[in-house]
C-alpha cells in the first residue's frame, strides 16, 4: 500500500477541521472512560498524541509510515515506526483514529484485533472509527485536485465490491524546474459492524454514529472492552 505516498500528500489535502472534530470526540471518550495509559495505533503525524498529552494522558503512538512518525516526533510526542503486533507494553486503552481500520482487509483486520487484544490490560478499552456504507458511497467516492505552487495532486476514488480504491498522482517541482511524477493506489475496505461483534475477547459496548463530512452518518465510533 502507498502509505509513504499518502504521507507525502497528507499535509496538502485538508480535512483539518474534520480531523480536529474527530480527535475531540475521541479525547472526550477516553477522558470519560477514566483511562491514563493509551496507545494511538496509526498515529499519523501526531496531532491526536499532542492533544491527548496536553490533557494529561500518558500516550504514545505507532504508525507504519516512517515519514508520519518523523513528523509526530518533531511535535514533541512519543511515536515509533513499528507494527502493532510487535508492540510489547500493556496499555489501558488503544485508539485507531480516522480510517485506520478501513485500511485493513478482512484477514488483516482479524490479526490486527488480536494484536489489539494483546496490548490491552484486562478490562482495557479499544476505541476506533469505521466508515459507514454511506460514508464510502456518498462521501469518499469522487475526484479531487489540489493545485499548489510546487505540487499538483490528483485523487480519484471509486467504491466497488466493498472496496474504495483511491488513485493518487503527485507531481512535484524540483529545483531544476522539472516535475517528478509519483502514483499509487490506496485501498480502503468496508467493514460491517456486525462482523466486528464476532471477535472474541473484545466486546462491543458502544456505537456512536457521527456525521463528519455531511448531514448523514458517515462514520461510527466504536468502543470495545477487553473481557
Ligand atoms: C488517515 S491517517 C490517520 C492518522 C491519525 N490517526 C489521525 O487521526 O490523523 C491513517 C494512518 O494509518 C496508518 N496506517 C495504515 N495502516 C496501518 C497499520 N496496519 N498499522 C499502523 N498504522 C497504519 C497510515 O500510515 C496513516 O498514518
Amino acid at each position: 500500500m502507498s502509505l509513504n505516498l499518502y504521507a507525502k500528500i497528507e499535509p496538502y489535502i485538508g480535512f483539518k477541521k474534520e480531523q480536529e472534530e474527530l480527535h475531540n470526540l475521541f479525547l472526550e471518550k477516553l477522558l470519560n472512560l477514566g483511562v491514563k495509559k493509551v496507545l494511538d495505533i496509526g498515529c499519523g503525524s501526531g496531532d491526536f498524541l499532542l492533544k491527548a498529552q496536553k490533557s494529561g494522558l500518558e500516550i504514545e503512538g505507532i504508525d507504519l509510515s516512517a515519514k508520519m512518525v518523523q513528523r509526530a516526533i518533531q511535535k514533541g510526542v512519543k511515536a515509533f515506526c513499528i507494527d502493532l503486533c510487535g508492540f510489547n507494553k500493556k496499555v489501558e486503552a488503544a485508539v485507531a483514529i480516522f480510517d485506520v481500520l478501513n485500511y485493513l482487509n478482512k484477514k488483516e483486520l482479524k490479526k490486527f484485533l488480536s494484536c489489539v487484544d494483546n496490548v490491552l490490560v484486562k478490562n482495557g478499552f479499544f476505541v476506533c472509527d469505521i466508515n459507514t456504507l454511506y460514508g464510502f458511497t456518498d462521501v469518499a467516492q469522487g475526484s479531487m485536485i489540489v493545485d499548489k505552487k510546487d505540487r499538483f495532486i490528483a485523487l480519484d476514488a471509486e467504491f466497488e465490491d466493498e472496496i474504495l480504491e483511491t488513485k493518487i498522482t503527485l507531481f512535484e517541482k524540483e529545483n531544476s524546474g522539472c516535475h517528478t511524477k509519483e502514483s499509487g493506489v490506496i485501498k480502503q475496505y468496508y467493514h460491517d459492524i456486525e462482523e466486528l461483534k464476532l471477535f472474541k475477547n473484545l466486546k462491543l459496548i458502544d456505537i456512536d454514529f457521527i456525521s463528519l463530512f455531511s448531514d448523514l452518518s458517515d462514520k461510527a465510533i466504536l468502543t470495545f472492552k477487553k473481557e
